[in-house]
């Protein structure tokens, strides 16, 4: 058997830091605090309810994943973090609409006094946010990155925390390309002092939170930690970093369904996906600049996916498409509608209709719990750099220059739950399985 890795034991209380306390990161709280008082269970969590099957089939171990890995206890863990909008956890819930009135009663004093730190925010990267009066005010981008910095420390001495990770569920920037500025340490730096307008928000907080040796994991499809000069922070101050784009409804539905349809060699001729969606998130991506970001992120993993390149008969001319249409109505409650064009023996076409009526934050909030739990995990067993083991819960992986990244969502699983078995010092699992038969 193989030796485990050291991972130190996760002793005191871990901080979870959100730069966003929007839909997402409220419902995640609210959650966590249910679960704690034993009001809710924590449905789609890994961390919590996933089994991890080790050695042979005729072993029968399956333990928790939790009970594999020194995962931090939710019982441990304290929640802070950002927003220009300076409603605190329980008036932004209740603004989100994602969870009712009587849900959040038991947190609402938790969540009361979870008040917003002032963000940085600029609107030239989210133009359509109201209200936006919480927010900091410095001389230059370097300036602002070294409040943050004092924020992260605050928070941790206030605490008493003995770590501190930080999950990006703010709003989707507008799309930029990289600049100058993002490719080394040193010209990030110089870009900060010189107040570079390519320099966005996200990747202000990126650069804090690295700086403090703080483990980043980016849930929006816009450039932060996916930069060159981030890489090479990660690297230098050892400190794991993940990303981007968590994925939910639509996107989770692509990566399950596409490796089905690749296995099977059926062709694809037309993927056409379009949303109804009203909450705060729907209204920023109603701005061609953020649904561009958005845009890239979704349709990547179509591409990556069929490999059109090695099956140019089934998927050279697919034609994919992808909107997202705010619709106030709707709330949070997303809608989205699928037209798959399949074909198969001699070319006959077939169709396939899918209408998934999702909840968005409901789906995204295990996530955030999962990514926070598993890059503390990462930061204790003295991993660095990009965790590719994490592209399970992202619609654009990040990954090793040089590699493309992988979507299928059973691949990832495999990938996931590989790299625990490996960290516990247990045989990989290859399925093989020749061992149960003679010859
Ligand atoms: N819910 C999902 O299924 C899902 C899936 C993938 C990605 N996401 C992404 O997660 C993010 C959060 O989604 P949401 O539904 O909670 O959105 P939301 O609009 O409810 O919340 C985002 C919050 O971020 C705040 N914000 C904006 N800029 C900020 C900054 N610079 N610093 C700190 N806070 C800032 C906004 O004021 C808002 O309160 C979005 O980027 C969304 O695209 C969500």
């Amino acid at each position: 058997m193989a030796k485990p890795i050291h991972i130190d034991a996760p002793k005191g209380k871990l901080g979870i830091l959100t730069p966003g306390m929007g839909a997402v990161a409220t419902t995640f709280f609210a959650g966590v605090h249910a679960i704690r008082k034993d009001l809710a269970q924590p449905i789609g969590s890994l961390t919590q309810m996933g089994h991890i099957r080790l050695g042979k089939r005729t072993d029968n171990r399956n333990p928790l994943i939790k009970d594999l890995v020194p995962l931090a206890s939710l019982d441990d863990v304290v929640f802070g973090g950002w927003d220009p909008i300076s409603d605190n956890a329980y008036e932004a819930a209740m603004h989100a609409g994602v969870l009712t009135e009587k849900d959040l009663a038991p947190h609402k004093k938790e969540l009361s006094a979870l008040k917003p730190m002032p963000a940085v925010f600029d609107k030239d990267w989210v133009k359509k946010l109201e209200n936006t009066d919480n927010v900091k005010k410095g001389k230059s981008k370097a300036e602002l990155a070294e409040a943050l910095r004092d924020d992260i420390r605050t928070f941790k001495r206030d605490n008493k925390c003995n770590r501190v990770v930080m999950v990006w569920c703010a709003s989707t920037e507008a799309y930029r390309d990289l600049s100058a500025s993002h490719l080394s340490v040193k010209a990030f730096e110089a870009g900060l002092k010189k107040n570079d307008p390519q320099i966005s928000p996200s990747q202000i907080y990126a650069y804090a939170a690295l700086m403090e040796g703080v483990p980043y994991a980016n849930g929006a499809p816009n450039l932060s930690v996916d930069v060159p000069a981030m890489v090479e922070l990660a690297r230098e101050k050892r400190v794991p970093i993940c990303g981007k784009d968590f994925k939910t409804g639509q996107t989770l539905m692509k990566t399950v369904l596409a490796p089905g349809f690749k296995a099977r060699l059926l062709g694809l001729s037309g993927w056409f996906s379009t949303n109804i969606l009203g909450n705060r998130d729907g209204e920023v991506l109603d701005d061609p600049e953020s649904f561009k970001s958005k845009e890239v992120s979704k349709l990547s993993v179509l591409e990556t996916i069929l490999q059109a390149e090695a099956y140019p008969t089934l998927y050279k001319d697919l034609f994919h498409k992808v909107r997202i249409n705010y619709y106030p109505p709707r709330g949070d409650n997303k809608e989205s509608w699928d037209n798959i064009d399949i074909f198969g023996w001699m070319g006959y076409p077939m169709q396939i209709k899918l209408n998934f009526l999702c909840r968005d934050s409901i789906l995204a909030a295990p996530i955030v719990l999962d990514l926070a739990l598993f890059i503390d995990l990462a930061g204790r067993a003295g991993k660095r750099g990009i965790q590719e083991w994490l592209s399970f819960y992202f619609k654009s992986p990040q990954v090793a220059e040089g590699l493309y990244p992988e979507h299928d969502l059973f691949i990832q699983q495999t990938k996931l739950k590989n790299t625990l078995r490996h960290w516990a010092g247990e045989e990989l699992i290859t399925h093989l399985g020749s061992e149960y038969y003679e010859g």
